[in-house]
Protein backbone atom coordinates (compact mmCIF):
# COMPACT_ATOMS: atom_id res chain seq x y z
CA UNK A 1 0.00 0.00 0.00
CA UNK A 2 1.38 3.46 -0.29
CA UNK A 3 -0.06 6.40 0.68
CA UNK A 4 0.36 10.25 -0.47
CA UNK A 5 -0.21 12.74 1.53
CA UNK A 6 0.06 16.68 0.41
CA UNK A 7 -1.93 20.30 1.24
CA UNK A 8 -4.81 20.44 0.05
CA UNK A 9 -3.82 23.43 -2.05
CA UNK A 10 -0.21 23.97 -3.69
CA UNK A 11 0.81 27.31 -5.22
CA UNK A 12 3.91 28.17 -7.34
CA UNK A 13 5.02 30.72 -9.18
CA UNK A 14 6.50 34.26 -8.52
CA UNK A 15 3.97 36.40 -7.05
CA UNK A 16 1.94 34.20 -5.86
CA UNK A 17 2.76 35.39 -2.27
CA UNK A 18 -0.15 37.78 -2.96
CA UNK A 19 -2.77 35.06 -2.86
CA UNK A 20 -2.34 34.48 0.62
CA UNK A 21 -5.02 36.27 1.72
CA UNK A 22 -7.55 34.98 -0.91
CA UNK A 23 -6.43 31.28 0.38
CA UNK A 24 -6.73 31.62 4.25
CA UNK A 25 -10.21 33.50 3.53
CA UNK A 26 -11.21 29.57 1.87
CA UNK A 27 -9.73 28.22 4.56
CA UNK A 28 -12.21 29.95 6.94
CA UNK A 29 -9.14 32.11 8.15
CA UNK A 30 -11.22 35.38 10.38
CA UNK A 31 -7.95 36.43 12.29
CA UNK A 32 -4.44 35.19 11.86
CA UNK A 33 -1.55 35.13 13.35
CA UNK A 34 2.04 35.52 10.99
CA UNK A 35 4.65 33.53 12.47
CA UNK A 36 7.17 35.12 10.58
CA UNK A 37 11.28 34.74 10.57
CA UNK A 38 12.80 37.50 12.16
CA UNK A 39 15.02 38.07 9.23
CA UNK A 40 11.72 38.91 7.23
CA UNK A 41 9.42 40.96 10.10
CA UNK A 42 9.54 43.78 8.84
CA UNK A 43 9.80 43.18 5.14
CA UNK A 44 8.09 45.13 2.53
CA UNK A 45 6.06 41.88 1.19
CA UNK A 46 5.12 40.89 4.86
CA UNK A 47 3.88 44.30 5.22
CA UNK A 48 2.14 44.35 1.95
CA UNK A 49 0.50 40.61 2.85
CA UNK A 50 -0.77 42.14 6.18
CA UNK A 51 -2.51 45.34 4.28
CA UNK A 52 -4.17 42.95 2.20
CA UNK A 53 -5.37 40.90 5.14
CA UNK A 54 -6.77 43.83 6.59
CA UNK A 55 -8.27 45.02 3.57
CA UNK A 56 -10.29 41.77 3.29
CA UNK A 57 -11.46 41.90 7.23
CA UNK A 58 -8.79 39.12 8.39
CA UNK A 59 -7.01 41.25 11.87
CA UNK A 60 -3.58 39.98 11.80
CA UNK A 61 -0.58 39.72 14.45
CA UNK A 62 3.18 38.90 13.92
CA UNK A 63 5.18 36.73 15.62
CA UNK A 64 9.02 36.38 14.82
CA UNK A 65 10.39 35.92 18.51
CA UNK A 66 12.31 32.41 17.43
CA UNK A 67 15.54 31.04 16.73
CA UNK A 68 17.79 29.54 13.85
CA UNK A 69 17.27 25.93 15.71
CA UNK A 70 13.96 26.04 17.06
CA UNK A 71 13.28 25.41 20.42
CA UNK A 72 9.89 24.29 22.72
CA UNK A 73 10.16 27.46 24.29
CA UNK A 74 9.83 29.38 20.66
CA UNK A 75 6.80 27.41 20.13
CA UNK A 76 5.24 27.98 23.65
CA UNK A 77 5.95 31.81 23.61
CA UNK A 78 4.03 31.65 19.89
CA UNK A 79 0.99 29.74 21.05
CA UNK A 80 0.49 32.15 24.02
CA UNK A 81 0.75 35.26 21.13
CA UNK A 82 -1.73 33.18 19.29
CA UNK A 83 -4.08 32.53 22.21
CA UNK A 84 -4.02 35.69 23.46
CA UNK A 85 -4.79 37.12 19.94
CA UNK A 86 -7.32 35.02 19.65
CA UNK A 87 -6.02 33.80 16.35
CA UNK A 88 -7.77 30.77 14.57
CA UNK A 89 -5.57 30.21 11.52
CA UNK A 90 -1.73 30.80 11.19
CA UNK A 91 0.40 32.01 8.12
CA UNK A 92 4.13 30.80 8.20
CA UNK A 93 6.53 32.94 6.50
CA UNK A 94 10.19 31.93 6.66
CA UNK A 95 12.82 28.91 6.29
CA UNK A 96 12.30 25.60 7.74
CA UNK A 97 12.57 27.12 11.59
CA UNK A 98 10.14 29.48 11.75
CA UNK A 99 7.46 27.29 9.54
CA UNK A 100 8.06 24.45 11.79
CA UNK A 101 8.16 26.28 14.77
CA UNK A 102 4.20 27.20 13.06
CA UNK A 103 3.12 24.24 12.55
CA UNK A 104 3.89 23.59 16.36
CA UNK A 105 2.08 26.48 17.34
CA UNK A 106 -0.86 24.94 15.23
CA UNK A 107 -1.17 21.93 17.09
CA UNK A 108 -0.05 23.06 20.53
CA UNK A 109 -3.10 25.34 20.37
CA UNK A 110 -5.62 22.89 20.24
CA UNK A 111 -3.85 19.77 22.23
CA UNK A 112 -2.61 20.17 25.50
CA UNK A 113 0.46 18.77 27.79
CA UNK A 114 4.93 19.60 26.78
CA UNK A 115 6.01 19.55 23.48
CA UNK A 116 7.76 16.05 24.48
CA UNK A 117 4.46 14.01 24.43
CA UNK A 118 4.47 14.67 20.07
CA UNK A 119 7.76 13.45 20.06
CA UNK A 120 8.44 10.69 17.35
CA UNK A 121 5.23 9.44 14.99
CA UNK A 122 1.58 10.00 14.63
CA UNK A 123 1.13 11.24 18.66
CA UNK A 124 -0.83 14.32 18.42
CA UNK A 125 -4.45 13.63 19.21
CA UNK A 126 -6.23 16.57 17.77
CA UNK A 127 -6.19 18.67 14.68
CA UNK A 128 -4.75 22.08 14.60
CA UNK A 129 -6.45 25.50 12.90
CA UNK A 130 -5.67 26.35 8.96
CA UNK A 131 -1.98 26.94 8.49
CA UNK A 132 -0.68 28.39 4.81
CA UNK A 133 3.66 28.35 4.83
CA UNK A 134 4.89 30.43 2.46
CA UNK A 135 8.93 29.21 1.90
CA UNK A 136 11.03 31.96 1.89
CA UNK A 137 14.52 28.99 1.24
CA UNK A 138 15.14 26.84 -1.13
CA UNK A 139 15.50 23.55 0.78
CA UNK A 140 13.61 22.15 3.43
CA UNK A 141 10.54 21.74 1.86
CA UNK A 142 8.78 21.94 4.98
CA UNK A 143 5.70 23.83 3.71
CA UNK A 144 4.65 20.28 2.16
CA UNK A 145 5.83 17.69 4.99
CA UNK A 146 4.53 16.28 8.21
CA UNK A 147 7.54 16.61 10.08
CA UNK A 148 8.77 19.36 12.72
CA UNK A 149 12.06 19.22 14.39
CA UNK A 150 12.28 21.34 17.33
CA UNK A 151 14.65 21.16 20.29
CA UNK A 152 13.75 20.15 23.62
CA UNK A 153 15.81 22.36 25.67
CA UNK A 154 15.48 20.73 29.02
CA UNK A 155 16.49 16.95 27.59
CA UNK A 156 19.11 18.67 24.55
CA UNK A 157 17.59 16.74 21.91
CA UNK A 158 16.36 17.69 18.69
CA UNK A 159 12.64 15.98 18.99
CA UNK A 160 11.31 14.92 15.34
CA UNK A 161 7.93 15.23 15.50
CA UNK A 162 6.07 13.15 12.52
CA UNK A 163 2.07 13.02 12.12
CA UNK A 164 -0.18 13.94 9.40
CA UNK A 165 -1.78 16.52 11.27
CA UNK A 166 1.28 18.82 10.57
CA UNK A 167 0.82 19.09 6.81
CA UNK A 168 0.11 22.68 6.18
CA UNK A 169 -3.41 23.19 4.86
CA UNK A 170 -1.79 25.17 1.84
CA UNK A 171 1.77 25.53 0.14
CA UNK A 172 2.69 29.19 -1.44
CA UNK A 173 5.64 28.47 -2.85
CA UNK A 174 6.90 32.22 -4.60
CA UNK A 175 10.61 31.87 -5.55
CA UNK A 176 10.48 35.74 -5.55
CA UNK A 177 10.97 35.29 -1.95
CA UNK A 178 14.25 33.24 -2.37
CA UNK A 179 16.33 35.48 -4.67
CA UNK A 180 18.10 37.15 -1.36
CA UNK A 181 19.30 34.00 0.01
CA UNK A 182 23.10 34.38 0.19
CA UNK A 183 25.23 32.34 -1.37
CA UNK A 184 26.49 29.79 1.59
CA UNK A 185 22.30 29.74 2.46
CA UNK A 186 21.88 29.13 -1.19
CA UNK A 187 24.25 25.83 -1.08
CA UNK A 188 23.49 24.20 1.89
CA UNK A 189 19.42 24.68 1.31
CA UNK A 190 20.72 23.27 -2.06
CA UNK A 191 21.96 20.28 -0.93
CA UNK A 192 19.66 19.71 1.96
CA UNK A 193 16.89 19.71 -0.65
CA UNK A 194 19.04 17.68 -3.06
CA UNK A 195 19.68 14.82 -0.13
CA UNK A 196 15.50 14.71 0.66
CA UNK A 197 15.00 14.16 -3.09
CA UNK A 198 17.52 10.93 -2.88
CA UNK A 199 17.06 9.91 0.51
CA UNK A 200 13.36 9.77 -0.25
CA UNK A 201 14.46 7.43 -3.65
CA UNK A 202 16.92 5.26 -2.37
CA UNK A 203 14.74 4.93 0.99
CA UNK A 204 13.11 1.37 1.87
CA UNK A 205 10.39 2.79 2.32
CA UNK A 206 10.14 4.88 -1.24
CA UNK A 207 7.20 3.68 -3.56
CA UNK A 208 5.71 4.23 -6.78
CA UNK A 209 3.68 7.74 -5.75
CA UNK A 210 7.52 8.79 -4.61
CA UNK A 211 9.57 8.11 -6.95
CA UNK A 212 8.63 10.31 -9.70
CA UNK A 213 8.57 13.31 -7.43
CA UNK A 214 11.88 12.25 -5.61
CA UNK A 215 13.57 11.89 -9.42
CA UNK A 216 11.91 15.43 -10.54
CA UNK A 217 13.26 17.30 -7.81
CA UNK A 218 16.86 15.73 -8.30
CA UNK A 219 16.95 16.69 -11.96
CA UNK A 220 16.00 20.55 -11.25
CA UNK A 221 18.72 20.51 -8.35
CA UNK A 222 21.31 19.24 -11.01
CA UNK A 223 20.22 21.62 -13.71
CA UNK A 224 20.08 24.65 -11.40
CA UNK A 225 21.48 24.41 -7.70
CA UNK A 226 25.04 25.67 -9.45
CA UNK A 227 23.32 28.21 -11.35
CA UNK A 228 21.37 29.92 -8.70
CA UNK A 229 24.48 29.50 -6.21
CA UNK A 230 26.77 31.41 -9.03
CA UNK A 231 24.33 33.86 -10.01
CA UNK A 232 21.74 34.46 -7.38
CA UNK A 233 19.54 37.12 -9.61
CA UNK A 234 18.86 34.24 -12.14
CA UNK A 235 14.96 33.60 -11.90
CA UNK A 236 14.60 30.46 -13.63
CA UNK A 237 17.00 28.76 -11.34
CA UNK A 238 15.81 29.97 -8.08
CA UNK A 239 12.14 29.13 -9.38
CA UNK A 240 13.28 25.35 -10.52
CA UNK A 241 15.19 25.42 -7.21
CA UNK A 242 11.94 26.64 -5.27
CA UNK A 243 9.78 23.68 -6.95
CA UNK A 244 12.34 21.36 -6.67
CA UNK A 245 12.73 22.05 -2.83
CA UNK A 246 8.87 21.21 -2.29
CA UNK A 247 9.20 18.22 -4.63
CA UNK A 248 12.14 17.08 -2.27
CA UNK A 249 9.42 17.80 0.66
CA UNK A 250 6.61 15.61 -0.50
CA UNK A 251 8.99 12.91 -1.73
CA UNK A 252 10.56 12.70 1.52
CA UNK A 253 7.07 13.13 3.63
CA UNK A 254 5.84 10.20 1.94
CA UNK A 255 8.66 7.96 1.69
CA UNK A 256 11.82 9.14 4.35
CA UNK A 257 14.52 10.09 4.99
CA UNK A 258 17.57 7.66 5.64
CA UNK A 259 21.26 7.64 7.42
CA UNK A 260 22.04 11.30 6.28
CA UNK A 261 19.64 13.12 8.35
CA UNK A 262 19.60 10.82 11.00
CA UNK A 263 23.40 12.03 11.78
CA UNK A 264 22.50 15.50 10.50
CA UNK A 265 20.46 16.01 13.84
CA UNK A 266 22.76 15.11 16.45
CA UNK A 267 25.89 16.55 14.70
CA UNK A 268 23.87 19.86 14.30
CA UNK A 269 22.66 19.75 17.66
CA UNK A 270 25.98 19.19 19.17
CA UNK A 271 28.41 21.86 17.11
CA UNK A 272 25.17 24.54 16.21
CA UNK A 273 24.88 23.78 12.39
CA UNK A 274 22.11 24.27 10.54
CA UNK A 275 20.45 21.55 9.41
CA UNK A 276 21.51 22.22 5.56
CA UNK A 277 25.10 22.26 6.37
CA UNK A 278 25.32 19.31 8.44
CA UNK A 279 23.55 17.44 5.67
CA UNK A 280 25.73 18.78 2.90
CA UNK A 281 28.70 18.27 4.71
CA UNK A 282 27.88 13.99 5.07
CA UNK A 283 25.76 13.57 1.58
CA UNK A 284 28.83 12.00 -0.04
CA UNK A 285 30.35 9.58 2.43
CA UNK A 286 27.19 8.53 3.74
CA UNK A 287 25.91 7.91 -0.17
CA UNK A 288 29.65 5.97 -0.98
CA UNK A 289 28.60 3.92 2.11
CA UNK A 290 24.92 3.16 0.90
CA UNK A 291 24.79 2.16 -2.62
CA UNK A 292 26.12 -1.36 -2.53
CA UNK A 293 22.99 -1.60 -0.98
CA UNK A 294 20.53 -0.01 -3.19
CA UNK A 295 23.30 -0.22 -6.76
CA UNK A 296 20.07 -0.08 -9.27
CA UNK A 297 18.11 2.41 -7.16
CA UNK A 298 21.50 5.22 -6.64
CA UNK A 299 22.58 3.90 -10.65
CA UNK A 300 18.98 5.24 -11.21
CA UNK A 301 19.82 8.49 -9.88
CA UNK A 302 22.96 8.98 -11.99
CA UNK A 303 20.91 7.59 -15.37
CA UNK A 304 18.57 10.58 -14.68
CA UNK A 305 20.75 13.61 -14.01
CA UNK A 306 22.58 12.15 -17.12
CA UNK A 307 26.11 11.41 -15.45
CA UNK A 308 25.70 7.57 -16.21
CA UNK A 309 24.92 6.09 -19.38
CA UNK A 310 22.46 3.28 -20.00
CA UNK A 311 25.17 1.01 -21.23
CA UNK A 312 27.12 1.88 -17.67
CA UNK A 313 27.42 -1.10 -15.03
CA UNK A 314 24.98 0.04 -12.08
CA UNK A 315 28.65 0.08 -9.92
CA UNK A 316 30.32 2.45 -12.37
CA UNK A 317 27.29 4.34 -12.34
CA UNK A 318 26.90 4.83 -8.47
CA UNK A 319 30.74 5.68 -8.72
CA UNK A 320 29.81 8.59 -10.89
CA UNK A 321 27.31 9.92 -8.63
CA UNK A 322 29.87 9.49 -5.36
CA UNK A 323 32.43 11.58 -7.30
CA UNK A 324 29.37 14.05 -8.55
CA UNK A 325 28.17 14.91 -5.07
CA UNK A 326 32.18 15.62 -3.58
CA UNK A 327 32.43 17.85 -6.87
CA UNK A 328 29.13 20.03 -6.31
CA UNK A 329 30.53 20.34 -2.51
CA UNK A 330 33.79 21.47 -3.77
CA UNK A 331 32.09 23.81 -6.28
CA UNK A 332 29.73 25.27 -4.10
CA UNK A 333 31.87 25.87 -1.28
CA UNK A 334 30.48 23.40 1.31
CA UNK A 335 32.95 23.04 3.91
CA UNK A 336 34.70 20.09 5.47
CA UNK A 337 33.08 18.89 8.50
CA UNK A 338 36.26 19.72 10.67
CA UNK A 339 36.01 23.63 9.62
CA UNK A 340 32.45 23.67 10.70
CA UNK A 341 33.30 22.10 13.91
CA UNK A 342 36.27 24.09 14.98
CA UNK A 343 39.10 21.60 13.88
CA UNK A 344 39.19 20.51 17.08
CA UNK A 345 39.70 16.58 16.58
CA UNK A 346 40.06 15.14 20.35
CA UNK A 347 36.65 17.27 21.11
CA UNK A 348 34.81 15.90 17.89
CA UNK A 349 36.20 11.77 18.84
CA UNK A 350 34.92 12.50 22.11
CA UNK A 351 31.50 13.13 20.74
CA UNK A 352 31.07 10.22 18.57
CA UNK A 353 29.45 7.61 20.72
CA UNK A 354 26.62 9.60 21.87
CA UNK A 355 26.26 11.29 18.11
CA UNK A 356 26.10 7.53 16.80
CA UNK A 357 23.99 6.15 19.64
CA UNK A 358 21.34 9.45 18.58
CA UNK A 359 21.23 9.01 15.27
CA UNK A 360 20.21 5.47 15.75
CA UNK A 361 17.61 6.54 17.82
CA UNK A 362 16.06 8.82 15.80
CA UNK A 363 14.83 5.45 13.29
CA UNK A 364 15.69 7.29 10.34
CA UNK A 365 19.26 5.20 9.54
CA UNK A 366 16.55 2.02 9.51
CA UNK A 367 15.27 3.04 6.48
CA UNK A 368 18.56 3.42 4.83
CA UNK A 369 19.35 0.90 2.17
CA UNK A 370 22.38 0.21 4.49
CA UNK A 371 21.52 0.42 8.14
CA UNK A 372 24.62 1.08 9.83
CA UNK A 373 25.96 -0.09 13.20
CA UNK A 374 26.96 2.35 15.58
CA UNK A 375 30.81 1.77 14.99
CA UNK A 376 30.16 2.34 11.15
CA UNK A 377 28.25 5.74 11.75
CA UNK A 378 31.42 6.67 13.92
CA UNK A 379 33.42 5.88 10.73
CA UNK A 380 31.16 8.01 8.41
CA UNK A 381 32.13 10.71 10.62
CA UNK A 382 35.63 10.88 10.47
CA UNK A 383 35.63 10.32 6.48
CA UNK A 384 33.46 14.01 6.54
CA UNK A 385 36.12 14.94 9.17
FE1 LIG B 1 16.48 18.03 5.46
Amino acid sequence: MARFDSPQAILTGGGSRREAPEILSALGAHRTLLVVDPFFSTADFVLEIRSALDRKGIPNDVFSDLQPDPTDQNVIAGTERFRGFGADSVLAIGGGSALDVAKMIAAASTNIGPLRQFQGYHRIPNAGPPLVAMPTTAGTGSEATKVAVITDTERSVKMMILDAKLMPSAAIVDYELTMSMSKPLTAHVGVDALTHGIEAYVSRKANPLTDPVALSCITKIHANLRTAWADPGHARAREAMSVAALQGGLAFTNSSVCLVHGMSRPLGLLFTLPHGLSNSVLLPAVTRFSWPGSKARYADVARAIGIASVKASNESACEALSDWLDELNADLHVPRLRECCGGDVEKFRATLPKMAADALESGSPQNNPIVPAANQIMELFEIAW
